[in-house]
């Protein structure tokens, strides 16, 4: 098999017992539709690769990204006009742009992104480490009633933290991978804030719970970067989070695939909770608002 044979060339070596590996033996800049392929076998497998000593420049990143689909435009993020998909973060001592708060990217979208391709182009001399978690692993290893529970809610996510609380989406909590037929967690602490099936309180309660048991240690991997290294990773079935303990500058550039609409383990078995009014139904108006959008 061609897939099979390419892959024979490549040295994969696992980071982890949960997720991540790393790939040497190929020059991503000549990466073609079988490269991807295979590239796409290594990804359902590890669900985070890291390629290291890359030599990407802008044209190349978005070639190579655009093996694995259509690319998100962000107009008001990307390097330069004639790039809209291309786009940049920088930070440097604490300041600037930083995702350290657990997430999948863009849950707050009606299709959130299925991947993302990452090129760390400048990064400081210790710090700054990138942490992604196996939401397969969170969901398998809850007990059966935790799971019984899980598959039958949904959530609402929202874009509050870059302050748009008006973009919002509801997502199951427990998603299949239309790939691997897969079943993982997906919820996260950036951008989900309510579970649509429970009262205000019960929701805390269990999103805490949640959130926190998905980004266990054993689930994770933590990378350390160097420079040229492009790293990809399914964001249908991992979240990631990056440590903001460093001092000197950040520097990353990245393309985004387009997303799908997520699809539920099971349909939703209850109707949403809207409390009577009361004094407490301040704590449901954002979901009334958007239910009411829909
Ligand atoms: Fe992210």
């Amino acid at each position: 098999m061609a897939t099979a044979a390419k892959i024979d060339h490549w040295d994969v070596r696992r980071i982890t017992g949960s997720l991540g590996a790393e790939v040497r033996g190929i020059a991503l800049e000549k990466a073609g539709p079988a490269e991807a392929d295979a590239i796409r076998e290594l990804l359902t497998e590890h669900l985070v690769l890291f390629f290291p000593d890359q030599d990407l420049n802008p044209d190349t990143h978005i070639a190579f990204g655009r093996l694995f689909g259509e690319l998100e435009s962000h107009p008001n993020l990307s390097l330069d006009a004639e790039r809209p998909e291309f786009f940049e973060l920088r930070a440097k001592g604490g300041v600037g742009a930083i995702a350290d708060e657990w997430h999948s990217d863009l849950s707050c979208q009606e299709q959130p992104s299925v991947l993302a391709i990452l090129h760390m182009v400048k990064c400081p001399e210790f710090g700054g480490d990138t942490m992604w978690a196996n939401m397969y692993k969170a969901y398998e290893a809850l007990s059966q009633p935790m799971k019984d529970l899980c598959e039958g809610l949904t959530a609402l996510h929202d874009a509050h933290p870059h302050d748009k609380p008006e973009n919002m989406a509801i997502h199951p909590v427990v998603r299949v991978h239309p790939v691997s037929g897969r079943k993982s967690l997906f919820v996260n602490e950036h951008f989900t804030r309510r579970i649509v099936e429970m009262n205000h309180k019960e929701s805390d309660a269990l999103l805490s719970f949640l959130t926190g048991w998905a980004t266990s240690p054993d689930f994770t991997v933590r990378y350390r970067w160097s420079e040229g290294t492009i790293a990809m990773w399914d964001n249908r079935c991992t979240q990631h989070c990056v440590l903001s303990d460093f001092e000197g500058e950040r520097v990353i550039q990245r393309v985004t695939v387009m997303g799908d609409v997520p699809e539920a383990a099971e349909p939703p078995r209850y109707e949403p909770n809207i409390s009577p009014i009361s004094a407490t139904s301040r704590h449901d108006r954002q979901l009334i608002r958007f239910l009411d959008q829909r």
